[in-house]
């Protein structure tokens, strides 16, 4: 039995090596996802979407989220190679330090071995706090899902040099506040590698092409039963005939091997 590490993360992308990450929602997935050796879980509040059947993230509580890390930390404790687990910190938890340390706590309690959070400068000061009280914190930049009402949809983020700027020195002031690493959604792909280049923490991206450390992708989406398929997915279920654990082991191979996200995948 191994357990996948922070560390064990951060040293794949010193060794320039990618990793995996997938969502998990429940116990029997999170297991199968573990033990087919993708390197993280990622228990996202896309459970609004896949699990609750909501058109956004927006509804989801912090009871979800520790009813369904729980569930996933049971599957990963029961699998063989035991991934990360990183917990999503749902929509207005974490609105100053002191809320986001409640919340961090159910998450953490609840089986998580790292937060996640979606914004930029106005979370550093909660991204200090976490730290210096031994929390792990993975921030996420891009097109950030709770706030798509404010974004005028599910668009891709930074194509303008002005918000290309933004989101670069925010990457670089969550870095130094603390973060350990970084979602990057819905992002051109130079502009990912750019913010990749200039960071030290891992950072992981869905729809923001290859040449960032590591790859996520939400697990209805990539076995093709979600209604919906955005550009950046692909049908690996399809690829694997229909084989659940070969699926989710083609994807992990493949974004071992730079073969996902190709440039189809991917936003210019
Ligand atoms: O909630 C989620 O699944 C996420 C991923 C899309 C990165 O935040």
């Amino acid at each position: 039995m191994s357990k996948t590490t922070i560390s064990h993360i951060e040293k794949l992308k010193a060794q320039d090596e990618k990793f995996s990450c997938l969502t998990a929602y429940d116990a029997t997935f999170a297991q199968v996802i573990s033990d087919a050796g993708v390197d993280v879980i990622l228990v996202g509040d896309s459970l609004g979407n896949v699990i609750q059947g909501q058109e956004t993230t927006v509804p989801v509580t912090l009871e979800d989220m520790e009813y369904h890390i729980a569930c996933v930390a049971n599957g990963v404790a029961a699998a063989e190679r035991q991934c990360l687990i990183i917990g999503d910190m749902p929509y207005m938890t974490y609105n100053t330090p002191e809320e986001a340390y409640a919340t961090a706590r159910s998450i953490m309690q609840a089986g998580a071995n790292m937060v996640k959070f979606e914004g930029g400068s106005w979370l550093l000061d909660t991204i200090r706090g976490l730290t210096e009280r031994g929390v792990a914190v993975c921030a996420h930049l891009g097109l950030t899902p709770q706030s798509v009402d404010a974004l005028g949809g599910f668009k891709v983020q930074g194509r303008d040099q002005k918000t290309a700027q933004t989101m670069i020195a925010d990457a670089k002031a969550l870095e130094q506040a603390g973060a350990r690493m970084l979602v990057l959604e819905c992002v051109p792909s130079e502009l990912a590698a750019q913010i990749t280049q200039a960071v030290s923490m891992p950072v992981m991206g869905i729809g923001a092409g290859v040449d960032v450390d590591g790859q996520v992708l939400v697990l209805h989406d990539m076995l093709g039963i979600s209604p919906f398929q955005a550009k950046f997915v692909r049908n690996f279920m399809a690829d694997a005939n229909g084989n659940i654990q070969a699926a989710v082991e083609l994807y992990h191979n493949e974004v071992k091997e730079m073969n996902f996200p190709a440039q189809e995948h991917s936003f210019e």
